[in-house]
């Protein structure tokens, strides 16, 4: 008797995980093996990614990377980090992916994977709207510079003979300093310098050279990383479907450029 009580145990237990198991896949109709991926961002930089006064995050990043994960079939889990912990961060594989505006370079690549680019994007000069004798990146040299720590606009100013760089961790801090009249100018993506000073955000400021460098913005993960490939493709569907190109009108109001396959 007691031999049979234990076996419909068993059996009731068993039934239960299979309709739990039949419940979570029904979740994710079209990818039985969908997971959450974690994504890094740091969202302090108009208007890939914010912050907005609830908490919420938004931008062309944000909504990008949702798109990706609707069409792979995947969820996204969003977790922030400051700019310059997001390389490491993904060495140590303690999350899947980071979207966060970050410039595809040949350093980066040495410890790190690349989606194909998803973002035409370059650097930019931010002046007080005062200054009349920084015109050109010529005119830097021996000038004090803001940028913010990690970020390609650092590795160009290293590049200026005679500046001395002061670096900070987010947008607003750099151009901060930059109003204060503690530094001269600021090196930094030029499309989202030109976005915040065009809505508002950045009073005082104006931009003297931009498109300084052609950089393009890739969806960064681990080496190896088992999601790469869902992820280009993911890409390549919402550049063909035109998704790719409504997310684009929606931030910038014009038609999106041409982007390379890889
Ligand atoms: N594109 C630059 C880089 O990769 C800066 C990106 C800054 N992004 C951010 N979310 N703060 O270095």
């Amino acid at each position: 008797m007691k031999l049979i009580n234990f076996k419909w145990q068993q059996l009731i237990l068993s039934l239960g995980c299979l309709l739990l198991i039949i419940a979570c896949q029904s979740l994710y109709p079209n990818n039985p093996d969908a997971k959450s991926l974690k994504v890094a961002t740091d969202p302090t930089f108009v208007p890939f990614e914010i912050q907005t006064a609830s908490g919420n995050l938004e931008g062309f990043d944000i909504d990008l990377m949702n798109a990706i994960a609707k069409v792979a079939g995947f969820a996204v889990q969003f977790e922030s980090l400051p700019f310059d912990g997001i390389i490491s961060t993904l060495q140590a594989k303690r999350v899947d992916a980071a979207i966060s505006g970050i410039t595809i370079t040949a350093e980066r690549l040495k410890t790190i994977a690349f989606s194909r680019p998803y973002f035409k994007a370059g650097l930019a000069i931010a002046v007080r709207e005062d200054n009349q004798n920084i015109k050109d990146f010529n005119s830097l040299k021996g000038k004090k510079i803001a940028v913010q720590i990690g970020s390609t606009g650092a590795d160009f100013a290293k590049t200026i003979p005679n500046t001395k760089i002061s670096t900070f961790n987010s947008g607003p801090e750099f151009f901060q300093d930059l109003l204060n009249g503690n530094v001269d100018a600021v090196i930094s993506d030029a499309f989202a310098t030109l976005y915040a000073i065009k809505n508002g955000k950045l009073k005082g400021i104006r931009v003297v050279a931009d498109f300084l460098t052609e950089e393009y913005y890739g969806i960064a993960m681990p080496k190896n990383s088992p999601h790469l490939d869902a992820i280009n493709k993911g890409i390549a569907s919402l550049l063909s479907n035109g998704n790719y190109k409504q997310i684009y009108q929606k931030w910038f109001k014009v038609e999106p450029p041409q982007l390379p396959d890889s």
